[in-house]
């Protein structure tokens, strides 16, 4: 009959990385209960066997008791709430299962354990399962007493291996699943930890941060270990073959990894929500020019747009870009789009396809104000691409980003860039001296503009999406 439960985390299998804490603990049960996931992990069941052969005392009697593990459907294709929605599924049909078999135990088995891999604190539902189980019998009457006991996780030992501390002197960790890793990506996370990756997830930042540092492991505490290290961009394809070749081998890889920026980078400070996410679109078009969000694909835009003769000469200061610059932005479009910091876009020319420009809306200063920025790539200057792509994200601004008034401005000599928000409906609202800086280190003043909703300036368009 059912009295204590304990959850015990036994480390990456390797008896030796058993706490003390835990070998006790381990020798206090009389039943452990096991999902049986079927066949693809039993080096996984073996190993865990071994740690109880090695640590609780022959003397000692005790059962495994292996509970059918309830299927669960493939995660890739579900979006969030789906796949929180199968996992709290999948979580009650095991209280369910265990519930069954501490139901029939008999009176002499009064402590039941689950062995947890790694520590039960790490991307494991076993104390969840627990709480619910003892919230189960409490709710009978029966009063059971439960504990968890830490064991070694996969990136304590990830750290160990490569002889690394996970984090920058006082600077965060962010640990986090392949699903999440590139949407979430930035760089002021600090270390990111990522485990719980069946596809290697980090190739989807070689482009635009192909600078990180990786430090990858698989089978971490196991006698086949495997360890790469390296520049991001170096390296993920040693990873990938390495880790295609293991699968191979075992049928199943479990690796953990810590990407990061070089020592000598510094770790920008992170830059707070401004406002709620801006919405979702896709491409808003005129028929002649189209613009879509900014992407990590649009990098060459964005590099493009900005290195040449004319964009510098009206530029703060005459540095180019450098392509890493160019992909940070493009890849950081994403994080700023959902912070509510800026709507950057890409502008398309609908013709031939080619990215033609980029246009973004900042939030700034008070409530409801956007700051207008763009450029156009210089082969596509001339053709009135400027005031298209103005009016069709000014008609998207106030339309579906509540944004009640749009600014923009240009040096006073730009004449260009004035005669296109000019076309687009913007009127001049005054000149302010000495706002702008100049590359030479003197000072520009602005003509500043505006356009509110009222002002009705704008041709009407209908968007295509
Ligand atoms: C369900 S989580 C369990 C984590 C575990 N509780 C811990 O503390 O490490 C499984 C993930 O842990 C990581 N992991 C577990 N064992 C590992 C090992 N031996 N080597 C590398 N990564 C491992 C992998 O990222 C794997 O996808």
């Amino acid at each position: 009959m059912i009295g204590r439960i304990r959850v015990i985390g036994i480390g990456m299998g390797n008896p030796g990385h058993v706490t003390g804490e835990a070998a006790g603990a381990l020798a206090t049960v009389d039943v452990f209960l096991v999902a049986d996931k079927g066949e693809v992990k039993s080096d996984l069941v073996a190993a865990r066997q071994a740690v109880c052969d090695a640590l609780i005392p022959a003397d000692h009697a005790y059962r495994v008791v292996e509970v059918p593990d309830p299927r669960r459907g493939p995660d890739a294709e579900r979006d969030a709430t789906a796949y929180d929605r199968g996992v709290r599924d999948w979580h009650a049909a095991r209280v369910d299962a265990y519930a069954e078999v501490i139901d029939g135990l008999p009176d002499s088995e009064t402590t039941v354990g689950f062995l947890v891999w790694g520590d039960p604190a790490f991307y494991d539902s076993t104390i969840r399962v627990v709480d619910a189980l003892v919230a189960r019998y409490a709710a009978a009457g029966v009063a059971v007493e439960h504990d968890v006991i830490a064991g070694i996780s996969a990136p304590q030992l990830l750290a160990a291996r490569h002889r690394i501390p996970l984090n920058r002197i006082g600077a965060p960790i962010h640990i986090t699943t392949g699903r999440r890793l590139v949407e979430e990506y930035d760089l002021a996370l600090g270390d990111v930890v990522v485990m719980l990756d069946g596809h290697l997830a980090c190739a989807g930042l070689v482009d635009a941060y192909p600078q990180l540092e990786l430090f990858w492991g698989a089978y971490l505490g196991s006698p086949d270990e495997l360890l790469v290290a390296g520049r991001l961009g170096d390296v993920v394809d040693e990873v990938h073959r390495v880790r295609a070749e293991a699968r191979e081998r075992h049928g199943w890889v479990m690796d953990t990894y810590l990407l990061r920026q070089p020592t000598d980078a510094p770790v920008p400070a992170r830059v707070g929500p401004s406002g709620p996410a801006f919405p979702a679109t896709g491409t808003l078009s005129d028929g002649v020019v189209a613009v879509r969000p900014l992407g990590p694909g649009d990098w060459e835009v964005v590099r493009d747009e900005h290195n040449n003769e004319e964009s510098l000469r009206w530029a703060f200061t005459d540095e180019p870009l450098t392509d890493d610059d160019a992909r940070r932005v493009a890849a950081g479009a994403a994080v700023e789009w959902r912070r509510g910091r800026a709507a950057r876009f890409v502008m398309i020319d609908v013709e031939t396809g080619r990215g033609a420009g980029v246009i973004g809306v900042m939030r700034m200063g008070p409530p409801g104000i956007g700051l207008l920025g763009y450029g156009v790539v210089p082969d596509f200057r001339g053709r009135g691409f400027t005031a298209r792509a103005l009016r069709l994200v000014s008609d998207w601004a106030f339309r579906e980003a509540g944004v009640a008034r749009l600014e923009l401005g240009h040096k006073v000599d730009n004449v260009a860039s004035g005669k296109a928000a000019t076309r687009a409906g913007f009127r001049a609202e005054g000149r302010l001296a000495g706002r702008l800086p100049n590359p030479d280190g003197t000072r520009s003043d602005e003509i500043y503009y505006s356009l509110t909703p009222e002002s009705g300036a704008t041709e009407p368009t209908e968007p295509t999406r």
